[in-house]
């Protein structure tokens, strides 16, 4: 440590689940920040340290500590059981949870219990009263519920908004977005984990809130179908691929419908790797977006596509040399972490403690990552999560209705009379 540490504040993280994303985008956060600090004209100049982590067997922590010595400080590792708690004995300013969808939410609820300011990865939860939870829990200790959609800094996506704030784009009728993952994160990456899941909750996610964050508007219901058969059995409860489709309405009545197709069992040799489309058709115009014809192609023998990607999202997160000669690792998928640690310095460092309560107010205004506007990305989760589940027990194309007079969320199964009830309170 060196004398200039010693004069600015730093801010403590915590960090649950060590893998794929972890070593993406919050690895590289870490590292700078430690290395460079951070500058927030509402702060000043502040430091950021990983002080903690929690996984499941503290392998990769035991890994990432060994990789990584010299380019971050020390930091305690805990793992099962009870890896939460252990961590949380640590005095943390926040914690970032990076563990499997389904377990999101058990780590993010002692995270606010803890009164620690939490950052969770998308899906925030697969429930609507798992959100009230979270979200009841922040306001009790006062501190931040942040969820992770990099996908709204991407600059092609926050220009597709701008149009339509500024009113060039005038009202969305319908469209299509499709996200096709490589069978090497079905078959290896998450193979501890994929029992039981679906790539929509997965990464359909990105783009329901996408849609739901550029176009607001009111979900109004959702359908999905899915096929099985090769990352489980075909009668089976894990999906290869999924169908999802959002509709919605607007103030003056009109409506919108979106299809949103994801796969997780892609050839690992196709040369999208992750590849990504999206078409939206407005009164007035049509966007068009496609992860392949935005870039760059390129192709080294031997290396793409598996070791490096043929299609290279540069933008979201790429390592490259400055032209200063300096090494860096930035893009959209990085700036989100440094976005919501940004936050919390406001609250905690930005200003006197009487006034704390109103930097936290307006931080939670924050609609793009505050948990409080994730209701109907949630709620379109919940939605899709409880369709799939009767479809694997017999009863496919079931939709759900939202806001009907039964209640929040309603499932309607086909042929049957009532409803079932998923969610009371209005969405
Ligand atoms: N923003 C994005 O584009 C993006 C990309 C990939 C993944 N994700 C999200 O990140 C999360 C993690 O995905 P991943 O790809 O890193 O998964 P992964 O399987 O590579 O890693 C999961 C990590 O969680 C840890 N873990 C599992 N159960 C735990 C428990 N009970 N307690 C503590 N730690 C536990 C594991 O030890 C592992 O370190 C998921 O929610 C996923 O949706 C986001």
């Amino acid at each position: 440590m060196n004398t200039r540490d010693l004069e600015s504040p730093r801010l403590r993280g915590g960090m649950v689940g060590l893998g794929m994303i972890f070593d993406e985008t919050y690895r590289p956060f870490f590292e700078s920040a430690w290395r460079d600090r951070i500058y927030d004209p509402r702060v000043g100049v502040f430091g950021v340290d990983l002080a903690a982590v929690a996984t499941r067997t503290g392998r990769r922590a035991d890994a990432y500590r060994q990789a990584a010595a010299g380019r971050i400080g020390p930091f305690a590792s805990y793992s099962e059981p009870d890896s939460v708690a252990g961590l949380l004995g640590q005095p943390l300013d926040f914690v970032c949870v990076a563990t499997p969808d389904d377990r999101h939410f058990e780590a993010a609820q002692a995270v606010l219990r803890a009164g620690k300011h939490l950052l969770v990865e998308k899906p925030s939860v697969l429930s609507l009263a798992e959100l009230d939870q979270l979200e009841r829990l922040a306001r009790q200790h006062n501190v931040l519920a942040k969820v992770v959609y990099h996908k709204l800094l991407d600059p092609d996506h926050k220009k597709l908004r701008t149009l339509v704030v500024d009113q060039h784009l005038r009202h969305v009728n319908n469209g299509y977005c499709s996200l096709l993952e490589p069978k090497q994160i079905s078959g290896s990456q998450f193979a501890e984990w994929i029992q039981g899941r679906n790539p929509g909750t997965y990464v359909a996610v990105h783009y329901i809130k996408l849609i739901d964050f550029s176009f607001g508007g009111r979900l109004t219901s959702v359908a999905c179908t899915g096929q099985r058969g090769l990352v489980g059995p075909a009668d089976g409860n894990t999906w290869d691929s999924t169908q999802l489709r959002l509709c919605y309405q607007y103030d003056g009545g009109r409506e919108a419908a979106f299809d949103i197709h994801t796969s997780w069992v892609t050839p690992d040799n196709f040369p999208g790797y992750v590849e990504q489309e999206v078409q939206f058709r407005f009164d007035n115009g049509v966007w068009n977006g496609h992860s392949r014809r935005r870039g760059v192609e390129c192709t080294i023998e031997g290396k793409t596509p598996l070791e490096f990607k043929i299609s290279m999202n540069n933008h979201y997160n790429g390592s490259f040399v400055e032209p200063d000669g300096t090494r860096s690792q930035r893009g959209y998928g990085i700036e989100v972490l440094e976005r919501f640690v940004r936050e919390v310095a406001f609250v905690e460092l930005g200003g006197s403690a009487e006034e704390r309560g109103q930097r936290l107010e307006a931080m939670r205004q924050l609609t793009y990552n505050d948990l409080s506007s994730d209701r109907q990305v949630v709620a379109a989760v919940q939605a899709m999560e409880a369709i799939l589940a009767r479809h694997a027990e017999g009863t496919p194309n079931c939709i759900v209705q939202v806001n009907e007079a039964e209640g929040g969320l309603v499932l309607h199964a086909p042929g049957a009379a009532a409803g079932e009830l998923l969610y009371e309170p209005r969405v």
